[in-house]
Parts: C-alpha cells; structure tokens; sequence
C-alpha cells in the first residue's frame, strides 16, 4: 500500500473556483447535436422542444454552467443566418470538418439558446472568423442580445423571439491557427481585434470576449497574441489541450490499452500542469495585472473511434482511465483558479470524452459524467491551500517526526509511481471550502492513479481545526478498463457512504484506479 499525507489548510485561502470550470462544449460533429440532444419535436423519444429529456435531465444534475456552441471547427464555417427561420427553409450545407455529412441547420441559434434556457446554463457563442465578415458577427450579437426596432432584431422576433437573450461569453474564431483559416497570430490577432470592435455590448448585455490562444505547447502564438492585445479587447484567451496516448495517426484504443498506455495517458494528462503555467507566465509579461484569464475551451482525452463507427463522428467510449483523466484535471484546474475562468470538456454527448453516449431511445452516463458529479461542489467554492507529503513507513511516523509541517516551500508531491519511462504522482488532489450555517465544509478531491497499489492518504489540519459530524463520501473505483454500456449502464458507478468525522487527522483508503470525493464540516 503507499501512503501519503495531505495537508490541508482551511485558513489559506487562494482563489475562487468559477462555476465555468465545470463547463462543456458542443459542436455539431457526429452525433453530439443530433441524436444527442436534438431529436426533434415529433420525435418518439420523450422530448422538450426537441431537446431529449433524459439527456437534459441528466446534465442538469451536474449543474452544468456553461455550454459552448457551436464549435470547435464547425464555428468557423458556420452561418448563423442558415440556422433561423422556419426549418424546412434553413440552407443544408456540407459539414466539411466532421465526415462530410449535410448539415440540414435545424439546430440553430433558437433551439441552443433554448437548450441553454432549460439546461439553466450560461451559453458560450463561438462566432465564425474563418469563413464569415465582421457584419455577421456584428449582426449575430445584435440579433442574440439587442432590443429596440432595428431590421435585425425585428427577424428575431418574427422568428419568435420578443425578448433578447442574455449572452455574456463571446469566442472569436476557434483554432484559427489551424482549421479556423491557418492564420498566423499577427494576422489573427489584427482579425481579433477588428472583429472584437464591432461585437458590441447592448442594454444591459455585456459580453465577456475570448481570443483564439495556442494550441498545447505553442507558446509563440501566446506571446504574439499577447503581445498585440489588451483587457480593452479581450477578457479571456483560450487553450486547447488533447490527451492522446498515442500520435495523432495512431491515437490508441478507448478500452483496450496496455498497462504502459494507461500510465502514458495519465501523464500526458497531467502535463496539461506545466502547458498552462508556461502560457500564464508568457501571459504575466504582457498583462502583469491578470485583467485577461486563460480559458481551457477544449480539453479530454482523444482516442481511435469505436470500431465500425464513422471516423469523422469522433464517438469513443469511456473507461476508467478517462475518469482518472478528469479527476485530475479538473483539480488541476482548481489548483489555477486564480487564473483559469473557464474549461470546457469536449464533448458533452457521443464525442470524444463524453458525459452521456445515446443509442436511439436509450443513453449511459459515462465514467466521466460521475466525476463532474461528485466534483460540482467545487464550483464557486474558495480553493484552499492543500499539499501532499510523501511518507517512508507509517503516515503517523512521519507526522511523529515533524515532517509535517506547512512549509509549502519544500512541498513535495506524495509518493511517485514509475512504469518504464513514465514517472507521475499517485495522489491528485484539490481542496476547497464553502460556509454553511456558520460552519466551514470542506470539499476534498483525490485520486489515486495507481493500477496495482491502493493509497493511504492521511487528511491533516491545523492543531486548530478538527473534522466534525458527517462526512459524505463518495467513491468512484474500477478497472482501468471498465465502461458502461447500454446493456450494463451501471458497471462503473460512484457510490456514496456517510461516516462520523471527529479529530484532526482521518485516513482514506483509495483503492487502486479510484476516484473520490469527501464533504465534511470542520471547525
Ligand atoms: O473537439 C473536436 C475538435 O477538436 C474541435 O472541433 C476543434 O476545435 C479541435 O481540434
């Protein structure tokens, strides 16, 4: 068994976790729209407005924050005037990015502003810099968020809709270094800024801009498009970061992967770390102050397609591994809140790291879709200093012998796993506090990336604060290789067990592979 201490310091409190972190993406590719959310009001399968009920119901569980739409690639070849008006009239297009399918456009921008409206979630509009003119972009703020007696406003209304929507995130372009137009980030960043000018706040609606940013480690396109930019053209830059264990030609497969390939995945994952502080650094030399935040709009894991499905629908199933994945991202998105305003999983539905995966009537809620569910009391929770301490012999030794004290200058990080060439952390950790009732409850996240070994962690606080009353736990553990499926749904499911908490230390035991989350009250 290994063994670690974690410290934690509900004193210490570091930044707010915006809700936005827990956000997810949705593009139309494959079957993430249709089918996924979209069926249709004449549709058998139970629906709202044509959204499916079963898909809604289960997002809204997760008290989804954010949803962007509607790419990803698509964004920057998408019009949004073919997307309005009666359906039978909306322009079919070839969807070039994503199999080559025609795009019949009965989905627009009505049907995702009513999804967001009954999903209770902020959306996020990627509006087209590749393809389009800035008089449509212009106009397709103006027709989403503008009152009054203009010509574009009046089409909404004619198309139904009297009131204007509140639209706050605003992305111009997506990936505009590659599919949204292979533009070099002078030229982008001359675009963004033209672009940026005639996206206006109306009324009360004010919108929050994000610039395309790099991709991974192209830390040049963050420097050049820093250094062209202020917080008077944008809030926000975003980052997109694939997990993929292999190369892009040979990504690997979703459930059948070696002990080696699982190790890789974790560590390429966890890389995602040191890409966001080398981009914050390049950031803090142009924008010292932090007036613009580094948005992570697309992130997850990318595998081969299942086989004998569409290589353009990008569908994967979703193991285990991929909750490890999360896990540990979105604690690593914790630990940079400070800067971090906003991550979005891609995708939300039957695309690549997904929440819910649908076979016509029915739909399974992945691996991944119980860690944003155990994770969702993070969001606009304070991040509290939490550090692990790896531990030779017993916890209770080294705690004995004054290794635990809080100097968060030596922090270590807990005992290391090596696996061949790979060396990662067995412990992924974040912590956060809320006040209820006048007491301070803690939100403890961790997981345990160890395929063999399970994890002591010891739960430290300050001499002054002891864990009191009931502490929810949730546990999420599996074979790396296990997955739901439509005939058993619930192979892979979190569990949740309440314990009485008293005293200033408690030991968890993560089994190996195992996610888990604890709620619990100190004082
Ligand atoms: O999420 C799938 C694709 O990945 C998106 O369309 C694109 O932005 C990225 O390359």
């Amino acid at each position: 068994m290994l063994k670690t201490i974690l410290h934690i310091n509900p004193d210490k409190t570091l930044s707010h976790i915006a809700p936005e972190i827990y956000g997810q993406f949705s593009e139309h590719l494959g079957r993430c729209i249709y089918d996924g959310i979209y069926v249709g009001e004449d549709s058998d399968i139970p629906n709202v407005k044509g959204m499916r009920k079963d898909v809604v119901e289960a997002l809204r569980a997760l008290h989804l924050p954010v949803l962007r739409w509607p790419g990803g690639c698509f964004a920057d070849e998408y019009h949004w005037r073919d997307g309005i008006g009666p359906k039978e009239n909306r322009r079919r297009m070839v969807n070039t990015n994503w199999g080559g399918i025609v795009e019949d456009n009965r989905f627009g921008t009505h049907e995702f502003l009513e999804l967001c409206d009954q999903l209770d979630c902020e959306p996020y509009i990627a509006v087209n810099l590749g393809s389009g003119t800035v008089q449509e972009a212009a106009e397709w703020i103006e027709y989403m968020t503008a009152d009054g007696d203009s010509t574009i406003t009046n089409l909404r209304k004619e198309n139904g809709r009297t009131k204007p929507w509140h639209l706050k995130y605003v992305g111009i372009g997506n990936e505009n270094w590659g599919c949204g137009g292979s533009m070099s980030p002078d030229f982008y960043a001359n675009e963004y800024k033209r672009y940026q000018c005639f996206c206006k706040n109306y009324g009360n609606n004010k919108l929050y801009k994000v610039a395309c940013g790099p991709s991974g480690e192209d830390y040049n396109w963050t420097k050049e498009l820093m250094s062209r930019i202020d917080h008077e053209h944008a809030n926000g830059i975003s980052l997109h970061y694939y997990t993929v264990p292999g190369d892009w030609e040979h990504k690997g497969s979703a459930t059948d992967f070696s002990d080696e390939e699982y190790y890789i995945t974790i560590s390429k994952a966890l890389h995602i770390e040191d890409i966001i502080e080398k981009h914050l650094a390049i950031m803090d030399e142009y924008d010292p102050n932090h007036d613009i935040d580094l948005l992570v709009d697309e992130w997850g894991t990318w595998y081969d397609v299942e086989p004998g499905t569409n290589p353009g629908f990008l569908y994967q199933q979703n193991t285990m591994r991929d909750a490890i994945v999360a896990a540990a991202s979105l604690n690593i998105f914790n630990k940079h809140s400070d800067r971090i305003a906003m991550a979005n999983i891609a995708q939300v539905v039957n695309v690549l790291q997904a929440m819910i995966l649908t076979e016509d009537t029915k739909i399974l809620k992945t691996p991944t879709y119980d860690v944003f569910q155990m994770y969702k009391e993070h969001q606009d929770a304070t991040l509290v200093e939490s550090y692990a301490e790896a531990v030779s012999g017993s916890a209770s030794a080294a705690r004995a012998s004054g290794t635990d004290s809080a100097d968060t200058a030596n922090k270590i990080h807990g005992p290391v796993i090596s696996y061949n060439d790979t060396s990662l952390p067995a412990l992924s950790e974040s912590v956060s506090v809320t006040e209820q009732n006048g007491q301070k409850l803690l939100t403890i996240t961790l997981a345990n990336t160890s395929l063999t070994d399970s994890l002591s962690v010891e739960l430290e606080l300050p001499m002054k604060y002891s864990f009191c009353g009931e502490a929810s736990i949730a546990m999420l553990h599996a074979g790396a290789r296990a997955y739901n499926t439509f005939d058993d749904p619930d192979r892979v499911r979190a569990f949740e067990t309440e314990e009485d908490w008293n005293g200033n230390l408690q030991i968890v035991s993560l089994p190996a592979c195992s996610v888990c989350r604890i709620c619990c009250y100190v004082s």
